[in-house]
């Protein structure tokens, strides 16, 4: 029996949730700031430490309150430490220092993309490594080999802009606001995928990794081109041919790196993991792979998946003492 308090506060979401046994959620609490953040069309980091800090014990009571769960009956204490906004991170990790010294409790030390990919173990009780997964959110797009619950190699990841990031500045170029992923994902249902050809970005050495920061420009491009010719852009054709554009090279890179490994499971993982259409192609050309993601509240930055990965840590003992510090960067593989 393993009862974990977890926490997270890596970029704008604060959250705290309570996790038995690894993949049993009995409360998954998101307070998010997506609304302060809006008017500046971006995360901006201080503010985001600020709001962290005002809503951390809220929403660590919550999570206790709605579990039915007494802090004393916590076993541990996991926290997102790494990477993501320092200041941010900065805030769950002193709160989960104060808990575990508090309670006399192990502190875990969680990696948010590891956290990220763990939501497929909530989401499918049965789902075991090895498995290839693509994790897409707004500051990593990585294709991980997951050999173990705590073992992981990369085998691809971004040379510049992450996915998320593409999709929120592709949709602010477009006008449509913060956060722009959604936003894009409803309206290219209303656009021609077809209409613009982007160029496919591959690496020629045969590498899974990918550029996001070209297909940005050439959306940019195509809008100012237009503009300056007193032309109409048709913002939901640019959106569905950037969005299809995104998806097959996400795609292809996922399914190469299933092939190389050998692996029959794939999964998907982070924000952008909610994209109907990156499901839609996953699920199109899968051919005999296994395909998993989870659902899109397990898919956004929440502290369930930070208690499942935790759980893992655990067995392998993987603890920290008090000298814990956020990092804001830090492989997925590391030791
Ligand atoms: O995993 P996440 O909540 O936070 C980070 O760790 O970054 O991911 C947030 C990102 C944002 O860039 C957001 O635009 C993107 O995920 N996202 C989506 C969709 N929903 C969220 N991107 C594409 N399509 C979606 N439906
Ligand atoms: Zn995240």
């Amino acid at each position: 029996m393993a009862l974990i308090l977890a926490i997270e506060s890596s970029c704008d979401e604060t959250a705290a949730s309570v996790v038995r046994n690894g993949r049993e959620v009995l409360s998954n609490v998101i307070s998010t700031q997506i609304e302060i953040h809006k008017k500046f069309g971006g995360v901006v980091p201080e503010v985001a430490s600020r709001k962290h800090l005002e809503a951390i014990n809220l929403v660590i009571d919550e999570a206790l309150e709605k579990a039915g769960v007494s802090k004393y009956e916590l076993d541990y204490i996991a926290v997102t430490f790494a990477p993501g906004l320092v200041g941010a991170l900065l805030v769950g990790v002193s709160a989960a220092k104060a808990l575990s010294l508090a309670l006399g409790i192990p502190l875990i030390p969680v990696h948010h993309i590891r956290g990220h990919i763990s939501a497929n173990f909530i989401e499918h009780p049965n789902l075991e490594p090895p498995f290839v997964c693509l994790v897409a959110s707004g500051g990593h797009s990585h294709i991980v080999y997951v050999k173990d619950y705590t073992e992981f190699e990369v085998l691809g990841q971004t040379r510049d802009d992450a996915a998320g990031e593409a999709f929120d500045k592709v949709a602010r170029v477009l006008g449509l606001g913060y956060p722009g992923g959604p936003k894009i994902d409803s309206l290219a249902k209303d656009g021609n995928e077809n209409a613009i050809s982007f160029k496919k970005v591959k690496f020629p050495d045969g590498s899974l990794d990918f550029s996001f920061s070209g297909i940005k420009t050439a959306v940019i491009n195509h809008c100012h081109n237009a503009e300056q010719n007193a032309e109409e852009i048709n913002k939901a054709d640019v959106a569905a041919s950037f969005q299809k554009n995104v998806c097959e090279v996400m795609v292809d890179n996922l399914l190469e790196a299933a092939k190389r490994k050998n692996c029959s499971k794939i999964c998907l993982a982070g924000g952008v993991a909610c994209n109907s259409r990156l499901r839609k192609e996953l699920e199109e050309r899968k051919g005999d792979y296994k395909v998993y993601y989870p659902s899109p509240i397990l898919c956004t930055d929440n502290a369930a998946m930070i208690g499942c990965s935790g759980y893992y840590e655990s067995l392998v003992s993987n603890f920290a003492d008090l000298s814990l510090n956020a990092m804001p960067y830090l492989e997925i593989d590391f030791k």
